[in-house]
């Protein structure tokens, strides 16, 4: 599936860049593949955090496979660094998720696995203005040091739900074990991949996943969900239920929500809507969702993603303009007061 098709929150600000104007340029794939990162990762390092996605089952690594020793399913592992780990069957989307996520999820999770040379994955920064990869660069900074607190680096395992274009896992890889990179999207995996390579980024397996249903439970230490919970309740419901699951007792999470309050105008119609299909939040309904899905524990870190945070100006500003993220950190077992 091209990743284009997923709807694109921002689109109105996605336009080609050229070449070269960001740090990672396009460039990527012709570079070599050089050694680096904490451990150079495989499956059978890890396949004990790995549960079969249709009856919880841990996996076995079996010839080079993932075989689930319940239901005998087998699952692909391609090149030593991607498997896809998908349930038998699509999750029952309820009604209120809009037809254009559910087509794009049908699409996607009907695929099968092929490298593709030439993907550009979701936002990435190939492929977005320079204004909207700055903000995603800010929220990369801002969530570090929250969801790198108190881990140590040869130990813990970091996760990333619905990595996209890997903003996040290529910046936090060298500070962990093992990171997962997991998305549905062949097309944005096969771009992950190709720059994760291209980066030397060796620490990072790539997963094809559906978040109804990932292959973890009770197994993940660390475990990042961003710009994800975006399309309805139900969808968002469901998706939060999966990511406490999957979570060690001792584990944490970072999730966020669009603040409705950031832009009331738009949301009013009383400007033009550049987020349409998609769920923004008041702090008092997304808390509500957090506990409906079990989750009673959690801080609330807000972000306003269009000031630099170490600037004077963003500092001040801060104060007076509502965040432009709810961003949440949670632990089913551990004290999570704000940092
Ligand atoms: C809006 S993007 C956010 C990407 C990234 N978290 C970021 O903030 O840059 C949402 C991502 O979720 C992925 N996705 C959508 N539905 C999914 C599903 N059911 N299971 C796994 N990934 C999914 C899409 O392919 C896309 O990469």
């Amino acid at each position: 599936m091209c990743s284009a098709k997923w709807p694109n929150p921002n689109s109105n600000e996605s336009k080609i860049i050229g070449r070269g104007k960001l740090e990672l340029s396009q460039d990527f794939v012709h570079q070599p593949i050089q050694g680096c990162g904490p451990m150079v990762a495989t499956f059978a390092q890890i396949v004990d955090l790995l549960r079969c996605p249709d009856d919880a089952e841990p996996l076995r690594y079996a010839s080079g496979d993932l075989l689930c020793p319940r239901c005998a399913r087998r699952f692909s592992i391609y090149e030593e660094d991607l498997a896809e780990i998908l349930p038998s069957r699509p999750h029952a989307l309820p009604g209120t998720v809009s037809p254009q996520y559910r087509n794009a999820y049908i699409e996607a999770f009907e695929q099968n696995y092929r490298d593709d040379e030439t993907s550009l994955a979701w936002g990435a920064e190939e492929s977005v203005s320079q204004t909207w990869a700055l903000k995603r660069l800010r929220q990369v900074k801002f969530v570090r040091p929250l969801i790198s607190e108190g881990n140590r680096a040869n130990e813990s395992v970091l996760c990333d739900i619905s990595a996209g274009a890997g903003y996040y896992t290529f910046a936090y890889a060298p500070a962990f074990r093992f990171v997962l990179h997991c998305d549905l999207s062949v097309s944005n995996l096969s771009y992950a991949r190709r720059k994760a390579r291209a980066l030397g980024i060796r620490n990072i397996l790539f997963i094809r996943a559906d978040y109804f249903a990932p292959p973890f439970r009770g197994s993940l230490d660390r475990l990042l969900c961003l710009d994800t919970l975006i399309r309805g309740e139900g969808h968002d419901f469901a998706l939060l239920t999966a990511i406490a699951n999957s979570l060690k007792p001792t584990g944490c999470a970072i999730v966020d929500f669009h603040n409705w309050w950031h832009n009331p105008l738009r949301r009013l119609g009383l400007l033009p809507e550049n987020f349409s299909n998609n769920r923004s939040y008041r702090r008092a309904e997304a808390e509500h969702l957090l506990r409906a899905a079990g989750i009673e524990e959690f801080s609330l870190i807000p972000f306003l993603q269009e000031f630099d945070a170490d600037s004077a100006t963003g500092r001040q500003l801060a104060r007076i303009v509502p965040p432009t993220r709810l961003v949440y950190r949670f632990a089913p077992g551990c004290d999570v007061a704000s940092p």
